[in-house]
């Protein structure tokens, strides 16, 4: 039920406001009592088919992705004990396509004074003659919280095993540590660059509000030293937790190595906001001869500026595939259901499908789209074109696993004048970093627009009692600009009232002269990932359907909106079982 008033709005905005910084550490939830609690049975209600998962236990931020004499690593925090947060561990796992995985031993493990509490996120360098080495958080103490934070190296064992199989932690371990004011506040060192001959790293951190990425550099990749100042910092966003730095080209979509430090490129400064949990970016330039970042003119530095993606997606970090010039990135993506859920089922959390990344050739932001290799386990297909849709309508997509899918869709809107318009109200009551999520979350799909709500009702139930809309609304402005809202909608997802039901919303940055906008989804039993406009705005759901799983799972077009829209084409594919750890 959606109330549309100005009192609701009122609320919802207190909601978002009381919620949206409170200045706690939010960290992960500790729950001793539940982190050894191995569960004997493994719920497969929602997991997933082929998104990233080992067999079990909880999961969270992936580590140190690189590309290694023709072998993907994938490295992730990992309790190998239980499914809530707890004795974390770096597990890994190795690819030849990013799709199919083979799980390793963990590479690194709480063993040294240095890292006895704890090995928390880091990154892989690939020194030259290949050798690797990774940067990662030891925790030392568990006092003061969330832990006494230092940072230690690690190297292979035989840097001829492509699988790169052991890992050796150097006894002058650690070769950083905190100062007084950050040592709870001290993590995820990211991949090292090169500027005048020597190494240089950032790490995340935080004094007070202060959002600190820290700046180190080093000779050898061992002897590590503060520079007097930070690469970038910014007031009263709280801890940046991974911060990723690396550049982007502006001729070309292939992605450069962090090495890279000058030319047609620009840089990308990106955060994981403690406070809000979203993956935040600038796009500026590093200043070599300052050696600092500076986002450019315009950039909203903090969670009202852009995100990877505005759903559920965090601590991501990206690596440089030489083998096919391309820059990826990994993400993580949590449960939305509490604790007892996660040691019930015996798993928690996915990485989502690593995403390739460039620069729009606006400059004004990124693009982001999912993995050639991913389109492999494409099978049975469905093809729609100049398909019609009027109000009300909703057309079932019929011959393929819906609750394991990949949707593309173009969308063809009729002229743009019938678009109906935008509340400036809504700037005024709704903060900026919520307002998108506010709209979507007022409006939903049953408050009819003129062009809008149209999209796909995913995990639909044969009822249609459960449902998770992705769509469109198309504003016009007062100024004549055009304002495109797209949404994905949890609040219908599941009849069950005790999940975390986000309306995510995010504005895509398209003009709609050709009078067309594409979606594509990636649909996954309990995740909903989809990309606008060819990678513009990225929204991802996580969802729990009672009745829309496996079989029982629909998939529909919709359009809500007054005036007609035309699907011109639609692709469809059951998605296959990769290799999965
Ligand atoms: C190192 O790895 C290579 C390739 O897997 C293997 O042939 C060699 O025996 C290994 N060396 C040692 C000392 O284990
Ligand atoms: C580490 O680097 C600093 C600054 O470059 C230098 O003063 C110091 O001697 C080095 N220490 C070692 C053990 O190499
Ligand atoms: C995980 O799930 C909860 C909902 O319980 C959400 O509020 C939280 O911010 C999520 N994201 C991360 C990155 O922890
Ligand atoms: C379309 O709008 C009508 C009227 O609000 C509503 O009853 C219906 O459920 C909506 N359709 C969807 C898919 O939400």
């Amino acid at each position: 039920m959606r109330f549309f008033n100005v009192f609701m709005w009122g609320l919802v905005c207190f909601f978002h406001m009381s919620h949206s910084f409170k200045g706690v550490m939010a960290f992960h939830k500790v729950s001793k009592h539940l982190q050894n609690i191995k569960a004997t049975e493994i719920s497969e209600d929602h997991r997933t088919g082929y998104h990233f998962q080992p067999k079990q236990n909880w999961i969270n931020d992936p580590n140190a992705p690189m590309f290694y004499k023709g072998i993907y690593h994938l490295f992730y925090q990992y309790n190998p004990k239980g499914s809530v947060w707890g004795n974390i561990v770096w597990a890994h796992s190795i690819s030849q396509d990013l799709v199919n995985w083979t799980p390793l031993d963990p590479a690194i493990e709480p063993s040294e004074s240095f890292d006895q509490f704890g090995c928390w996120s880091g990154s892989a360098t690939v020194l030259p003659d290949e050798k690797p080495v990774i940067l990662y958080t030891g925790i030392i103490n568990e006092d003061p919280k969330p832990g006494y934070q230092v940072q230690n190296y690690a190297i292979p064992e035989n840097y001829s095993d492509p699988f790169l199989t052991k890992w050796i932690k150097p006894s002058d371990n650690p070769i950083l540590k905190p100062t007084k004011e950050t040592v709870s506040a001290f993590r995820d060192p990211s991949t090292a660059w090169k500027l005048n001959g020597e190494w240089e790293m950032t790490i995340g951190s935080k004094v007070d509000k202060l959002g600190i990425s820290y700046l180190y550099r080093s000779p050898d990749f061992i002897n590590w030293t503060l520079v007097d100042h930070p690469l970038h910092q910014k007031e009263n966003v709280g801890m940046w937790e991974c911060p990723d730095f690396y550049p982007v080209s502006t001729t070309s979509d292939k992605g450069l190595d962090t090495t890279v430090i000058d030319g047609d490129i620009k840089h990308v400064f990106k955060v994981s906001l403690d406070l809000t949990r979203f993956d935040c970016y600038t796009i500026g330039k590093y200043d070599t001869n300052q050696d600092k970042y500076i986002p450019d003119e315009g950039m909203i530095d903090g969670w009202a500026g852009l995100r990877y993606d505005w759903g559920n997606f965090y601590a991501s970090k990206s690596f440089f595939d030489p083998s096919k010039s391309r820059r990826i990135i990994w993400g993580w993506a949590n449960e939305s259901c509490n604790q007892d859920e996660y040691v019930r089922k015996g798993w928690a959390g996915i990485q989502l499908i690593p995403r390739t990344v460039w620069l729009d050739p606006s400059g004004k932001q990124l693009l982001l789209w999912p993995i050639a290799e991913l389109e492999t386990l494409r099978d049975q297909n469905v093809q729609l074109s100049n398909l019609v849709l009027k109000q009300g309508d909703k057309v079932e997509v019929e011959g393929i696993t819906a609750a394991q899918a990949d949707v593309d869709v173009v969308f063809t809107i009729p002229g743009l004048d019938k678009a109906e318009t935008y509340d400036t109200k809504w700037d005024e009551i709704f903060p900026t970093e919520t307002l998108a999520e506010n709209i979507c979350q007022i409006m939903g799909t049953t408050v009819q627009g003129g062009l809008g709500p149209f999209g796909l009702l995913t995990l639909t139930s044969k009822d249609f009692e459960e449902y998770t809309p992705v769509f469109f609304r198309v504003f016009n402005t007062p100024n004549t600009k055009r304002k495109v809202l797209m949404c994905s909608d949890a609040m219908p997802s599941t009849l069950n009232n005790q999940e975390y039901k986000p309306s995510f919303g995010g504005f895509v940055d398209v003009d709609l002269a050709d009078n067309k906008i594409s979606l594509r989804s990636l649909i996954d039993h309990s995740v909903v990932e989809s990309f606008a406009a060819g990678g513009k705005t990225i929204i991802t759901s996580r969802v729990y359907p009672t009745l829309a799983l496996g079989n029982n799972a629909h998939l529909h077009l919709f359009n809500n909106g007054t005036e007609t829209i035309t699907i011109e084409s639609l692709n469809a594919w059951s998605m296959k079982k990769p290799q999965m750890n």
